[in-house]
């Protein structure tokens, strides 16, 4: 069973991506955060930077593309078939209420009618295979028969299922049956996505979906960023380790980004690791009210000699 690594908007960028891969082993490809193309296809250096075929050399990454025009969607497939991708993978899964209330993203769930009519110009007219990463409906479970039933008709490269509705958010347990009636149902790949946060979490999803072909992890990876690498059997997070991951970071973003900037994204990144040490709580305060970049520095300096791993490392909602 592949393990790929979830788009995380904010956070998986091109150099996280990176440092990533030359940190830690596991992951089949990469889905990167999602762009949400203007009609005139113009992009902010930002990700300009992050859809760069350099930025990306040798690493298996996927574009994700938040859009419900068609056309718009093709023309942004040209453009990355252009620049050297094989694939661009469509989101119809984002519960945030500033996209789905411009009926993008899961708001996309809303009118299955007018979902299937856009997906049969995207199938029609994409240039590159398409994927796809959606939620099992927009406020209830009764929309799921329908969704499924037309994601189903069309040639998806892969399928990449959070069972959850788009009102749930992140709350609740996942509806895994409907991942499972999905992998029934559907000619092509499916690919679970939700809250699997351990190894013991993987092995007992293994044991339910044996012929499930791979999953993607998110959050579970964001905290124990050697998930991957342990649940293929390789090495699992050391302190070292943890460390190392954390400063290749630092200086990597330190060779593109102001260094303010630079301390603004490791806050944002090790909220999550930082869940993987057990750690004084005045130690963590300092870390979250520094600023300068001498603070911050000296803040997870102390961070990670005073931090302890934890035995049983697993994301906890903030
Ligand atoms: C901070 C954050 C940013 C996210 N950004 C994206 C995104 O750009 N595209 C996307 O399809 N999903 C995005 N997601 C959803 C994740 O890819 C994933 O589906 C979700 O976290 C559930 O998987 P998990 O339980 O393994 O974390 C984001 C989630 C979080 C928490």
């Amino acid at each position: 069973m592949f393990l790929d690594f979830a788009p995380l908007e904010g956070m998986t960028d091109a150099i996280y991506r990176r440092v990533h891969r030359a940190t830690f082993g596991g992951i089949r490809q990469y889905y990167m955060p999602f762009v949400s193309p203007a009609r005139s296809l113009s992009f902010t250096n930002r990700q300009q930077f992050d859809l760069a075929p350099a930025q990306n050399a040798g690493m298996p990454a996927v574009p994700q593309v938040l859009c419900r025009d068609a056309e718009l969607f093709a023309d942004m497939a040209a453009l990355l078939k252009e620049a050297g991708y094989s694939e661009v993978n469509l989101n119809l899964g984002c519960p945030s209420g500033t996209v789905t209330a411009k009926g993008k993203g899961a708001g996309m769930l809303r009118d299955p009618a007018a979902l299937d009519r856009f997906l049969d110009q995207v199938f029609a007219r994409s240039p590159l295979p398409v994927s796809l990463k959606t939620r099992i409906g927009f406020e209830s479970l009764s929309e799921w028969p329908d969704l499924l039933r037309i994601f189903i008709q069309y040639p998806v490269k892969e399928w990449i299922l959070h069972p959850r509705t788009s009102r749930e958010h992140y709350g609740g347990s996942s509806h895994r049956r409907c991942y499972g009636q999905a992998l029934e149902a559907a000619p092509f790949p499916v690919i679970y996505n939700g809250d699997i946060f351990t190894l013991s979490d993987y092995q007992a999803f293994c044991a339910e979906y044996p012929a499930a072909p791979g999953i993607m992890l998110g959050r579970g990876i964001a905290v124990n960023p050697a998930l991957a690498q342990k649940i293929r059997g390789g090495e699992a997070l050391t302190k070292d380790a943890l460390r190392l991951f954390h400063d290749r970071l630092y200086r990597e973003y330190l060779k593109y980004w102001p260094e303010t900037a630079v301390v603004g994204r490791l806050h944002g990144i090790m909220a999550y690791l930082c869940q993987a040490l057990d750690c004084p709580e005045s130690v963590l305060r300092a870390l979250r009210k520094s600023t300068r970049a001498e603070d911050y520095q000296e803040a997870a300096c102390q961070v990670f000699s005073q931090g302890i791993l934890r035995d049983e490392i697993r994301f906890t909602p903030p």
